[in-house]
């Protein structure tokens, strides 16, 4: 099998005229390619988690984005710009609340200037594209090495979803310090909360983690408390989907939960997040969209069979929010913010 730490998790392929994403929902068994250039597909990928984790959403639609614009066929100005924002405006429908997806949109949309022919503009969209894409290596890169500074050799380390290379373009978020412990020849023992109903943590931090040899352990998420109990953690990463103004923190349903055990175990609970997901025009973590999906996700979806009483109510949230006061730091490209959080976010 292809190793998957030789791959990106996202990217535009030799011609520019496609997106390449590995597909997320056929890992660990099959790594699959997917190249889509229509916009319905690519809408898809994001809306069905073939492509997701908030860096790589935020890659994938800024290059979804370009195709769109790529395929429209005028010179007038503002013809191009009124079907841009038409574009824009779909991929932004795929997913709610992961603020990497409007930031990236935005991003692209602040490129699409007059006075200048359409097939400069999409030359710039190309480039735009192509710069988020890099620097969202670079960005990892940066989380990993100012979290290494929270990390001792021999760490037990909680993770849950999957905020690593899959997350991203490669290295990720919260792995990202993980991945810059082992270069330094650091042994960690990492545990990987499941993460219920579509197990990313089970599917692909288990997977990218013990790819590059990383003692990895996989536990059900209700096993959390008794990990932090038996002492084995000593600080938990966790990636973020949005950061509200407040420090409030919006990550995968689950994450509260975890923040609240390490505050009760004093395990140190840290966010990483690069500044693309910071969203200081949202005061606080309660005006963040909260994501619901399909029931079936947790009545059938892993299942032989439905696994759940036909009729039965569901409530499937897909994040949930930890206030900012269980959040001992939060870890961007720039370095480690400590509360009170407001105004250190607002000026990072
Ligand atoms: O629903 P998902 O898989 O897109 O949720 C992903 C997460 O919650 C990640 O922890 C978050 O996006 C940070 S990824 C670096």
């Amino acid at each position: 099998m292809k190793n998957i730490t030789d791959f990106e998790t996202v990217g535009l392929n030799a011609d520019n005229s496609a997106l390449v994403i590995i597909d997320q929902t056929k890992l660990p068994n099959e790594i699959e390619f997917l190249s889509l250039s229509s916009q319905p597909e690519i809408w898809t990928a994001i809306n069905t988690l073939q492509v997701r984790g908030a860096p790589a959403i935020g890659v994938a639609a800024a290059i979804g984005v370009y195709l769109a614009a790529k395929s429209i066929d005028t010179a007038d100005y503002n013809t191009f710009r009124a079907r841009f924002a038409e574009a824009k405006r779909y991929l932004a429908s795929s997913r709610p609340t992961a603020v990497n997806l409007f930031w990236a949109l935005d991003r692209m949309e602040k490129t699409v200037t007059p006075n200048r022919p359409v097939s400069e503009i999409k030359q710039a969209l190309l480039n735009e594209a192509l710069a988020i894409k890099n620097e969202d290596i670079s960005v990892c890169k940066a989380i990993g090495e100012h979290g290494l500074n929270l990390i001792n050799d021999g760490d037990g380390i909680l993770t849950h979803c999957n905020a690593g290379q899959l997350a991203a373009v490669s290295y990720g978020t919260a792995l990202a310090p993980v991945y810059a412990a082992r270069e330094r020849g650091y042994k960690l023992k990492v545990f990987a909360d499941e993460t219920r109903p579509l197990l990313q943590g089970a599917r692909l931090t288990a997977f990218e983690l013990s790819a590059r040899g990383i003692d990895t352990t996989l536990i059900c998420d209700n096993m959390a408390s008794q990990v932090m109990k038996n002492g084995w953690i000593q600080a938990v990463f966790t990636g973020c989907d949005r950061v509200a103004a407040n420090g409030d923190v919006c990550n995968k349903i689950g994450t509260s939960g975890v923040a609240i055990l390490a505050k009760h175990y004093g395990v140190p609970f840290y966010v990483c997040a690069p500044t693309s997901t910071i969203d200081i025009s949202t005061a606080v973590g309660g005006d963040i969209p909260i994501e619901e999906r399909d029931p079936r996700e947790v009545t059938d979806m892993w299942y032989e069979k439905r696994m759940a009483p036909e009729g039965i109510n569901v409530y499937n949230p897909a994040f949930d929010v930890t206030p900012g006061d269980l959040v001992t730091a939060i870890i961007t490209e720039h370095g480690i913010i400590k509360p009170p959080y407001g105004e250190k976010l607002i000026n990072n």
